[in-house]
């Protein structure tokens, strides 16, 4: 079976064609990071408007480099939320032309599943149950996936998401957007332990999140050597950070793997790209036998193949979603 996937949930168009819900036949990812850049952050109009000069090209370059037609195809799966509702029109426009024209199944799919079924198509053997996390830009989740489909949140940010707090801290070191990648690359010439900042909740008896506070703590931090006139290390403050973020993650983590005895964990989402986080939480896990799982960088950040696996599980389980679904900014996993 044949899946047509697209996302333009933020600030990547993608297409991409998927085979059983598990084989990316093409990844096609047209990136306007390096237009945002420009102003710190996603522009959610100039977004929009970038997701429509991009989609149609990009949809017939898919044709072509799989050599497959719009005949092959047997469903046709989009990002209906979350994200920014401007750009996720333009992806679920597109996914409903395409099936108003040629009648074949539509399936709205959430992006953050999405995610998680990044791990799908890294791995074939892969099942359900598992433990996942699932960091994002906008979204930090811990979830038991107790089945295809089946996903039981146990645990998410109260506040900023852990993606956001990278972004949020990389703007006051002055190394700009996206701000995962830069932290990760300035700490690793930083010192982690030169200062310490607070591990929200990290001991506390559940599995939610809270990274408004270690954001503050860093502003705070940075004002403060400013005004004493002390200045700072911009690398050690990234790799401190980051660390307080990882142990996080790792410790609540752990907590739930303890706890429902379940012994395959996988990573997912942008932040999942971070190569510290996946050394804590794959170092963790083989402490506790627990099996470890994350898909490579290209599949844990914003793509269309994710969203065609996830469309392909929905389908199956589900069925079609039919032409009147709506984009919704806020759904939730
Ligand atoms: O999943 P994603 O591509 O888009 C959303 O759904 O939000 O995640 C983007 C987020 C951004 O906040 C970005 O800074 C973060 O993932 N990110 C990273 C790294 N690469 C991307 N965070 C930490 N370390 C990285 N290497
Ligand atoms: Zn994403």
């Amino acid at each position: 079976m044949y899946t047509l996937a697209i996302e333009s949930s933020c600030d990547e168009t993608a297409v991409a064609i998927v085979r059983d819900g598990r084989e990316a036949l093409c990844n096609l990812i047209a990136s306007q990071i390096d237009v945002h850049k420009a102003f710190g952050g996603v522009v959610p109009e100039i977004a929009s408007r970038m997701h429509l000069e991009a989609i149609n090209p990009l949809l017939a370059l898919a044709f072509k480099e799989t050599g497959l037609s719009m005949d092959d195809i047997d469903l046709i799966s989009v990002t209906r939320g979350p994200g920014l509702v401007g750009a996720l029109l333009v992806g679920v426009s597109a996914a409903k032309a395409l099936a108003y024209v040629t009648g074949k199944p539509i399936v709205g799919v959430n992006h953050m599943e999405g995610h998680i079924c990044a791990n799908y198509l890294a791995f074939p053997e892969l099942e359900p149950p598992f433990i996942t996390l699932v960091a994002s830009g906008g979204h930090t989740y811990l979830c038991v996936v107790s089945d295809y489909e089946t996903y039981e949140v146990v645990g998410s940010t109260r506040d900023d998401a852990a993606g956001e707090s990278f972004d949020k801290v990389s703007r006051t070191l002055g190394f700009g957007y996206p701000g995962g990648p830069a932290i990760q690359k300035a700490a690793e010439h930083g010192d982690s332990e030169a200062i310490i900042f607070p591990r929200a909740m990290i001991d506390e008896d559940h599995y939610d999140f809270s990274f408004s506070g270690l954001k503050t703590a860093v502003i705070n931090y940075v004002h403060h050597q400013e005004q004493i006139g002390e200045g700072y290390d911009r690398n050690d403050v990234a790799a401190a950070f980051q660390a307080a973020v990882i142990d996080v993650l790792t410790a609540k983590t752990a907590r739930l793997i303890g706890r429902t005895g379940i012994h395959t964990f996988c990573l997912s989402g942008g932040v999942a790209s971070n190569e510290p986080l996946r050394r804590s939480l794959r170092a963790m896990c083989e402490r506790r036998a627990v099996r470890f799982f994350v898909p490579p960088a290209i599949l844990c950040t914003d793509n269309a193949a994710m969203i065609g696996s996830a469309g392909y599980y929905h389908y199956c389980r589900r069925g079609a979603s039919g032409l009147d679904f709506t984009c919704d900014p806020d759904l939730g996993l």
